[in-house]
């Protein structure tokens, strides 16, 4: 993630370029910087935190000039911090540059660069760039850029100015958004429309490998041999709301769209050929040979994947896991030594319980790892190891691509470390990398049916008190994340339950118009599972199932079928979670509910 904006015009452009970053901070906002250029050079300001933070430093040390470019960072490589922040100077301080993506080859440039004798200031990819562009350059921004990009490997939209051609940015994309803004006597470079709606409704979209050159007085753009390229200017209509959410309703359903993509990146880098790769965690195999037990810490939806994660655990490291609610462990008199290891998951890294559970951990010995979405956030920080998980930002309270995402890092956790103690069976290795990298088009299929049944359902029984969710073993836990969506969003009742405990109680609750939710994909528990749907039909209650494509059985006894891809059973709960938050959105929707703020609850918890 990443949003970047420039701006070439008679206004000052930290205006424009603060308005833009408000717009894009759904993109992410653990620091943001501008640069602006003017009679003087160039100079810059940045700040870690919100976006006010960096207006703060403006209002006590302001920047005048028509030229500027600006960044809001979400943190991929290297700690949120000033030094890391964008946007980024050459050792010339002549170029300054911002970024969005990755820059995959940028340890073999910086290595070149640092044999020549160039010092780095941050830990980013982004700063190989600017160094590049200050090393290449020959009195011709343009044909230098065009150079300097040959050399890049990976994904980006990327901007740069140079003091010794004041009058323009040049911008180019590779897999990553970018957006041109023509204004009247004066132009706009954004990761996105809203950035520059308040100025502008024409705008172009630079095509992939594209170069643009904006100036004050007009935009320019050229191929990848630099031949000029016609364009359109297009008008668009989107209002500034509708713009953000990238023409989904609400963030929650932008973000569950995004599941495909989270997952591919959170993947990515980590399975090599048939074996999973943690080596960016620096696991050290002796030290983990001297853990005796796990312990799971979360709070929410995070605690439910730390419940897949205690399966995934015990079956892939035969270590025994238990998963722990963070704020009840902190006041139970868990026994903690160093033959413990912790592992701390949340979305957002500031959960107040879970950070008071792993201090308490902490002063016991344990050994610690973070699963955590945000980089840089308190969780991260005051653990061994972190495995990140690379969903971007997510806005909507009901958390959706942070679970699966944690979810498909315990897989590659619990693989990696059962490997380094010598556990993980070669064959299961295989067969679950071979999984975990079709996942994101099996995801990608799903959404794209549409599911009709889950739009069908939610019409149907949007005006029950009562849901009851059923899962067993690994399914278990999306059980209960499908009920807490519901919960969550739609202010309907819901429990999730194990399949098995049904007769010991709920079984009672079940008549004529009361319905259960079965998640039964194939798997060793899928029998079972169907024996207590049998159980519920005996009784005349109605069932949604969530199955694996083909399987007749449920097709028959089914009141509504909603099918996922097969998959390998550990891989069962991301696939069959999807329907479910769906189903949650679609019968808040149905409601009139507030999908991406709901009553009485907030996205990051920060007290007890
Ligand atoms: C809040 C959010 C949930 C989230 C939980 C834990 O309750 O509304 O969506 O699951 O906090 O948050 P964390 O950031 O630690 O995963």
């Amino acid at each position: 993630m990443c949003g970047i904006v420039g701006y070439v015009g008679p206004r000052e452009a930290t205006e424009v370029l603060i308005e833009g970053l408000r717009r894009l901070e759904y993109r992410g906002y653990d620091s943001a910087g501008v640069a602006v250029l003017n009679g003087d050079g160039m100079r810059t300001r940045k700040a870690v935190g919100r976006l006010s933070a960096l207006e703060d430093e403006l209002k006590r040390d302001a920047l005048h000039g028509g030229l500027g470019i600006g960044h809001t960072r979400w943190a991929t490589h290297g700690v949120p911090s000033v030094a890391n922040c964008h946007p980024h100077t050459s050792f010339d301080g002549k170029v300054s540059l911002i970024h969005n993506g990755i820059i995959e080859n940028h340890r073999e440039l910086r290595r070149e660069l640092m044999d020549q004798g160039i010092e780095f200031r941050s830990e980013t990819d982004t700063e190989v760039v600017a160094h590049l562009v200050a090393k290449t350059y020959d009195g011709d921004l343009v044909r230098t850029f065009q150079k300097v990009i040959r050399r890049l490997r990976g994904a980006y939209a990327l901007a740069v100015c140079h003091t010794d051609e004041p009058d323009k940015i040049i911008a180019t994309r590779v897999g990553s958004p970018l957006v041109i803004g023509i204004g009247d006597g004066e132009n706009f470079i954004a990761s996105d429309v809203p950035a520059i709606l308040k100025y502008t409704r024409k705008v172009v979209f630079l095509n992939e490998h594209q170069l643009a050159v904006v100036t004050r007085d007009g935009v320019k753009i050229f191929d990848a041999a630099l031949n000029p390229v016609e364009f359109t200017i297009c008008e668009t209509n989107l209002s500034l709301d509708a713009a953000e959410k990238e023409g989904y309703e609400h963030f929650m359903l932008k973000e569950i769209h995004e599941q495909p993509r989270a997952l591919a990146e959170t993947i990515r880098g980590r399975v090599n050929g048939d074996n999973v790769d943690l080596t960016e965690l620096n696991l050290d195999a002796a030290v983990l040979k001297g853990v005796r037990r796990i312990a799971i810490l979360a709070c929410g939806t995070s605690l439910y994947s730390g419940m897949v994660g205690k399966y995934l655990f015990e079956r892939f490291t035969h270590l025994p896991t238990e998963t722990w609610s963070a704020s009840e462990f902190r006041y139970a008199d868990p026994v903690i030594d160093d033959g413990m290891l912790v592992i701390a998951v949340s979305q957002s890294g500031e959960t107040a319980d879970t950070l008071e559970a792993l201090r308490i951990v902490k002063e016991g010995g344990a050994r610690t790892i973070a699963v955590c979405n945000v980089m840089g956030s308190s969780i991260p920080r005051m653990c061994d190891a972190t495995l990140y998980t690379r969903a971007g930002p997510e806005i909507g309270v009901a958390s959706t691509k942070a679970y699966t995402t944690q979810l498909a890092g315990f897989v590659l956790l619990s693989v990696g470390i059962g490997r380094l103690l010598g556990v993980t069976d070669a064959e299961d290795e295989r067969r679950l990398v071979t999984g975990l990298k079709q996942l994101p088009d099996q995801v990608q299929a799903l959404l794209d049916e549409d599911i009709v049944a889950v739009k069908r359902c939610a019409k149907r029984y949007k005006n029950v008190f009562n849901f009851m969710y059923i899962g067993r073993h690994f399914n278990y836990p999306t059980a209960m994340e499908g009920a807490l969506k519901l919960k969550e969003i739609s202010y309907i009742h819901a429990e999730g339950y194990a399949g098995g405990e049904m007769k010991h109680g709920p079984l009672a609750l079940v008549e004529g118009t009361f319905p259960t939710i079965a998640i039964a994909p194939q798997g060793r528990t899928r029998e079972k599972l169907i024996s207590n749907v049998q159980e519920i039909k005996a009784r005349k209650g109605v069932v949604v199932m969530v199955s694996t494509q083909g399987d007749e059985e449920a097709r028959e006894l089914a009141d509504y079928l909603i099918e996922i891809p097969p998959c390998e059973e550990e891989l069962s709960p991301i696939l069959a979670v999807v329907p479910l938050q769906l189903l949650a959105y679609y019968t808040a929707l149905q409601l009139g509910r507030d999908v991406d703020k709901p009553r009485n609850l907030a996205k990051s918890v920060t007290v007890e």
